[in-house]
């Protein structure tokens, strides 16, 4: 099916694709008309048991509208957001870019989001019924030495529908969002946040685990240096990785110069040897989930083998459709 409409979808501005194809599932599923794809493949992380390891990344639900609709599709969970505090319209369009002959996009939504508390009221009319992570991240308006205030009170207003919490500091549209991942920033923001958990999941009485989204554009050191924090502060989770600064494999394309975060296959290599680096550093404490790049089951296995517990898709869903959750779920 998918293949059916996809010429079609890749004829329009690849935003305006984006919300075609959200609001159609949207309106089939509210009709009864999206069946159910079951893929059993049980794992168990971060305190939680999950029908199949393969998720939806951050950014395609950013406002936590669509994620009913898309389980349906057979992921096992589903990361909605990246919600903010406030609302916030992101950057002009246009902004989102389809590299079509190397399997990629550039974009700098730069965290469009219509803020928590309407997010909210969203998650609670289309709940998720498998887990469900919120990916949670601060307004650009708010200056690096107030970004912890911006994460506390996301995390405050969505821990009691979250089961899993993404904490976004490797978004390269919002400017310096990055430099939270390194040295004292990164431990201050830690010691706040897990406190914070321990707070919340006495007064929920519901333990939600946090992990980090990380960026593929880190050295060694950085990567070591972040690693023994996150020990430290005991994060239950790493992503690796979000969208890359690179444009190795693309440099050709005449979209190549496009400001923004490069994701789908071009990045995999470099994502994967993040992902591995986290893994040699962390050992078995802390869970890791690959995602960046994954366009194919073998994509899928090497992120499997360096190190991942679980998988995450976005650009390779544009691309492939919805048969590639089926083919990473049956490796
Ligand atoms: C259009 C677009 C929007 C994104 N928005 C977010 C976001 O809001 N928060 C986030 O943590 N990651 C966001 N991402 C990053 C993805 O979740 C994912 O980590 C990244 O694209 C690498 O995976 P991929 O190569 O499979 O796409 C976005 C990616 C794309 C392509």
């Amino acid at each position: 099916m998918y293949s059916l409409i996809k010429p079609f979808l890749f004829c329009l501005p690849p935003e305006l694709s984006h919300h075609l194809t959200l609001q159609t599932l949207q309106a089939v599923h509210r009709c009864g008309l999206l069946p159910t794809k079951h893929y059993r493949n049980p794992v168990k992380a971060l305190g939680l048991t999950f029908a199949n390891p393969v998720g939806l990344a951050a950014g395609l639900d950013k406002q936590g509208q669509y994620g009913q609709a898309l389980e349906k599709l057979g992921f096992g969970f589903i990361e909605s957001g990246t919600v903010v505090p406030r609302p916030q319209s992101g950057n002009a369009k246009p902004r989102l870019f389809r590299l079509k002959s190397c399997r990629a996009l550039i974009n700098r939504f730069g965290f469009n989001s219509v803020g928590v508390d309407v997010f909210i009221e969203h998650i609670r009319r289309y709940r998720v019924h498998g887990i469900h992570g919120i990916n949670v991240g601060k307004n650009a308006q708010t200056p690096n030495e107030k970004a912890v205030d911006d994460y506390l009170f996301c995390i405050k207003q969505v821990y009691p529908y979250a089961d899993y919490i993404s904490v976004n500091l490797s978004s390269p549209n919002t400017p310096g969002l990055r430099l939270l991942q390194h040295g004292d920033a990164l431990a201050d923001m830690l010691t706040q946040l897990k406190a914070a958990q321990h707070r919340l999941a006495d007064q929920h009485k519901k333990w939600v685990p946090l992990v980090v989204k990380v960026a593929p554009d880190l050295t060694v050191e950085a990567i070591e240096m972040m690693s023994e924090i996150f020990l430290r502060h005991k994060v239950e989770g790493v992503i690796a990785t979000n969208t890359s600064l690179s444009r190795e494999g693309v440099a050709e394309h005449p979209l190549a110069q496009q400001t923004g975060g490069l994701s789908g296959y071009p990045i995999h290599e470099q994502s994967t040897a993040t992902l591995r680096r986290f893994k040699a550093a962390l050992g078995e404490h802390v869970v890791l989930i690959a995602s960046g790049g994954i366009d194919s089951a073998e994509i899928a296995s090497e992120k499997l083998a360096a190190g991942a517990t679980l998988i995450q898709l976005y650009t390779g869903l544009i691309y492939h459709g919805p048969k590639l959750i089926k083919a990473v779920c049956e490796i």
